[in-house]
């Protein structure tokens, strides 16, 4: 079947036609026949992140461009078979355009409709092919170590929707403690990316910052005091009398994202021995940081455990990620009444349940 997916919940509009039908041997041959993104960094960047009202506006502007653009790209001229549109969690202004323009969208074509978790859709970025042959996914039981601007999050998946969150974050997430640490080095929103490119050039050993958590005998984190260590920390260094040195910055910057990923990784190798699971996948925007990538695929060997990666062009807010999601919540529960779609901005992963 052919899937149409759009998602506004933060600051990309994006939609996407996928084509996914189950192989006679098993398993889904799964298709991304396009792809369509308009990101509005650089209109929130002046104001140092997103500013919901704007954001809700853009989306509003761009929705029908991309939406159009998406079934352009994939030479799609017929109705598709299903609509996937994301329903939360994100800015409430932000989801209600997507929303809104699906459902307006499944009541003219007349086909089924599906809300999705963004979260959800993260996670199922592992099962988006790679350039060459398909994605080598593991039997269930699978471990997802989800990492966003707004989750820290350990899963076990027992199936396609089938959620328990063993850990999450107790406040600050790690996408947020990345955005933060950028701002007190001075560089601009996204900052996320922009510490992992500084780092490179500076020493992660030069200072010692905390591990929060990582003895706690539970599987939550928590990222607000590692913030403030490193907020400490550059007022020490500074004495609040000087600026600090750009080879200060990048060895900042090295330790502190040495002291998040180490965190990430080893609570997410326990989590996976003590629960018994073979293979532990990464999704959420931070999964584009090259550091947590080697890190936890050299951990996964070490301790006999599979490690799945998404491609680097789906680790970040996309529709692609949408559409299988919301194929396989429609295989499972079946299509949501377009009148009963509702937005829910704080919903929680295994939670979806409007159908
Ligand atoms: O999933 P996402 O695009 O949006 C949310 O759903 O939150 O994640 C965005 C987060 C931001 O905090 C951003 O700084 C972070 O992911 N991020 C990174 C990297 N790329 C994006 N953090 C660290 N290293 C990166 N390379
Ligand atoms: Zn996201």
């Amino acid at each position: 079947m052919n899937i149409l997916a759009i998602e506004t919940s933060c600051d990309e509009t994006a939609a996407s036609v996928v084509e996914i039908s189950p192989r006679s041997g098993g398993g889904d041959a799964i298709r991304v026949r396009s792809n369509a993104i308009s990101s509005q960094v650089a209109l929130h960047e002046q104001y140092g992140g997103v500013v919901p009202a704007l954001a809700a506006r853009e989306h509003a502007a761009n929705v029908g461009p991309v939406v159009e653009q998406a079934l352009r790209d994939a030479n799609q001229t017929a109705p598709v078979d299903l609509i996937a549109v994301t329903r939360g969690p994100g800015l409430a202004p932000a989801l209600l355009v997507g929303l809104t323009f699906a459902r307006t969208l499944a009541w003219k074509w007349s086909v089924p409709l599906v809300g999705v978790d963004h979260m959800d859709g993260h996670i199922h970025s592992n099962w988006l092919p790679p350039s060459e042959g398909d994605a080598q996914l593991p039997d269930f039981p699978l471990l997802n170590l989800v990492v966003s601007g707004g989750h820290t999050d350990l899963v076990l998946m027992r199936d396609h929707g089938t959620y328990e969150i063993i850990g999450e974050t107790k406040d600050d997430a790690v996408g947020e403690a990345f955005d933060k640490v950028a701002r007190l080095l001075g560089l601009s929103y996204p900052g996320g990316p922009k510490v992992s490119t500084l780092a490179r050039a500076g020493d992660p050993a030069r200072y010692t910052l905390p591990r929060p958590m990582l003895k706690a005998d539970t599987f939550d984190f928590s990222y607000s005091g590692l913030k403030t260590a490193v907020l400490y920390l550059i007022r020490d260094i500074t004495g609040s009398t000087r600026e600090l040195t750009e080879q200060e910055k990048a060895d900042i910057a090295a330790s502190f994202q040495e002291a998040a990923v180490d965190v990430l990784v080893q609570k997410a190798i326990r989590a996976a021995t003590q629960h018994q699971v073979r293979a532990i996948l990464l999704s959420g925007g931070v999964s584009a940081n090259t550091l947590l990538r080697q890190r936890l695929d050299v951990a996964c060997r070490e301790n006999n455990l599979q490690c799945v990666l998404p491609e680097l062009r789906y680790t970040t807010d996309n529709a692609a990620m949408i559409a299988v999601a919301g194929y396989f919540a429609y295989a499972a529960s079946g299509a949501t009444p377009w009148e009963h779609l509702a937005m829910d901005a704080n919903l929680r992963l295994g939670q979806n349940t409007t159908t």
